[in-house]
């Protein structure tokens, strides 16, 4: 049996097919705990409370699942979704989960189930192929229905193990399955078997045996090279290996050439297979390109170009992150993401969606608090930024450090501050001593509660105190003044 765990990033996996055995299957390993732990809570609050958060809801296809529906198939553990003895009608589909806690609600990144398999060759006999000698033949592979895609091939003849060497005049696409084989011999004589293997479940099939009938020929004729396998428009992620194929049948063995138009070929490049796959290893966007192979014996050529474009996954350049703003203030989050094509944003706020490129915030209210997940989105994937919006508010509360003494210079200026934490923001009053200030040639209360002195005097020595009040309270503040300087002047 299949184990796979699910690891945060990656999308698709693929289990064997499961039908037909006992077992548990653990999907989604870390994944929803993730989110419901480390994302809701742990990342948010130091003094978060210990407990566990809600239990997560999990959806299919975007329908809630019904945990509790007789003879599911479905369990929970820790949040994690257990699919035991999983069946490809019923559980194939794109998963994710709702996790819930006291500071809001985060959904998962979707991760998509899908049963790996490769079926057998249809038992049809396949018809024998007559080919004079020194024309060219194509075998068809036809593979049988299979997940994931990527399937490898290779062709015997006549009995296993006796494999089809590959050389110049002979060629197995590893997109079709197809065996070309560019000038047929005498000795190409036999039954020949296409074999599929996919990698992912480790399983091989054969296919009937097609037999080979070259007919002999009093003077054998030489035919212009004519291109059958032509490498298609390809899109490649940054870092991936590319495989572009070119094979062309003739007498004689046409030479094949690759090129890249405008450009030469990139230095990662491999010709491979007696010259029929050009490998491009560790595609970067440079590579994109024009590109093109030449078939050539004495008889003729044939061309064939076609492009390839390398794109990218989407990947954070800014993202959000927990934050806490005070009550009526202002904010804007923003989430912005690099990729090929560029990816799109969208935004969630506790599992819902809501519009716009970017959140604008003016006035925030205690309304506004709560979980916030922005998306970027392109052709090859999806990734979530998650962050905590707390809307603070509270009455003015100064610092606990002690008093200090302010000192300010004769005739100099000081700034004596006053900054409570309060949302609102609350309005600021002054006194010295008993006395209340107002602004006046020399004294300005400034706009964030600061008083200001200019051209101090010795007079203005004393206990300046500042008074805050907002619709939840009050506190006030003290500094003692000292004027400096007032000894040297004489
Ligand atoms: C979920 O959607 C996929 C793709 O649309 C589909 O193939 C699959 O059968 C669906 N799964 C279920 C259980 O309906
Ligand atoms: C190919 O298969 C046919 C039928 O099974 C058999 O008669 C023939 O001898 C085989 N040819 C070779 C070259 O093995
Ligand atoms: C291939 O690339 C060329 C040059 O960039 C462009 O003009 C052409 O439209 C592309 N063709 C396709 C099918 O993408
Ligand atoms: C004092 O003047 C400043 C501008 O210099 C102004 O922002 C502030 O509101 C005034 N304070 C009072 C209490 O009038
Ligand atoms: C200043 O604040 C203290 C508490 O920090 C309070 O006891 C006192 O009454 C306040 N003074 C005035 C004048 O409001």
């Amino acid at each position: 049996m299949l184990h796979l765990a699910l690891l945060f990033h990656l999308l698709a996996f693929s289990l064997a097919d499961q039908s037909d055995h006992g077992g548990v299957l653990d999907l989604f390993e870390g994944h929803c705990r993730y989110l419901s732990f480390l994302t809701l809570c742990y990342h948010t609050h130091p003094q978060c409370p210990k407990e566990h958060p809600q239990n997560p809801r999990w959806k299919l296809n975007n329908t809630d699942i019904d945990l509790s529906k007789h003879g599911s198939h479905y369990s929970l553990s820790g949040g994690n979704l257990i699919i035991s003895n999983p069946i490809r009608t019923e559980h194939v589909g794109k998963y994710s989960c709702l996790a819930t806690n006291m500071y809001g609600t985060v959904i998962s990144q979707e991760a998509s189930v899908q049963f790996g398999y490769l079926d057998l060759f249809s038992s049809e006999e396949r018809l024998a192929v007559h080919v004079k000698e020194g024309q060219g033949a194509v075998l068809l592979c036809a593979p049988p229905p299979h997940y994931p895609g990527k399937l490898s091939f290779r062709w015997i003849l006549n009995e296993f193990p006796t494999f089809i060497p590959l050389d110049k005049r002979r060629f197995v696409s590893q997109i079709t399955g197809n065996l070309y084989i560019s000038k047929v011999e005498s000795s190409d004589r036999g039954n020949y078997s296409c074999i599929a293997s996919s990698p992912s479940i480790s399983k091989s099939v054969f296919s009937n045996y097609i037999p080979l009938k070259p007919l002999a020929e009093r003077s054998i004729r030489k035919y212009p090279a004519d291109l059958r396998v032509k490498f298609p428009h390809t899109t490649a992620l940054v870092g991936q290996d590319i495989i572009l194929e070119c094979f062309a049948l003739g007498n004689p063995v046409p030479e094949i050439r690759w090129k890249r138009m405008g450009s030469t070929l990139p230095h990662n490049h491999e010709v491979r297979m007696a010259g029929a796959q050009l490998l491009l290893l560790n595609a970067q966007f440079e590579d994109s390109g024009t590109y093109s192979c030449d078939a050539v014996n004495l008889k003729g050529k044939d061309y064939h170009h076609a492009n390839v474009s390398v794109e990218a996954n989407p990947e954070w350049v800014e993202h959000i992150v927990n934050t806490e703003k005070d009550l009526h203030s202002d904010y804007t989050m923003s989430c912005n993401a690099k990729g090929v094509p560029k990816p799109q944003i969208r935004w969630l706020k506790n599992g819902e969606p809501l519009n716009g490129k970017e959140l604008r915030f003016s006035r925030l209210t205690s309304d506004d608090a709560g979980m916030y997940q922005c998306i970027a989105e392109n052709r090859h994937g999806v990734i979530y930024a998650n962050a905590e919006l707390k809307v603070f508010f509270g009455a003015p509360k100064f610092p606990h450090n002690p008093v200090k003494r302010v000192l300010a210079p004769k005739n100099g200026r000081v700034v004596i501050e006053c900054r409570p934490k309060a949302a609102p923001k609350p309005t600021f009053t002054w006194s010295k001593d008993t006395e209340l200030l107002s602004n006046s040639s020399r004294m300005s209360i400034w706009e964030d509660g600061s008083l200001e002195i200019l051209n101090v005097m010795p007079a203005d020595e004393g206990r300046y105190t500042c008074f805050a009040e907002n619709d939840w309270g009050k506190a006030n503040s003290t500094h003692p003044l000292v004027v400096t300087g007032k000894l040297l002047l004489i």
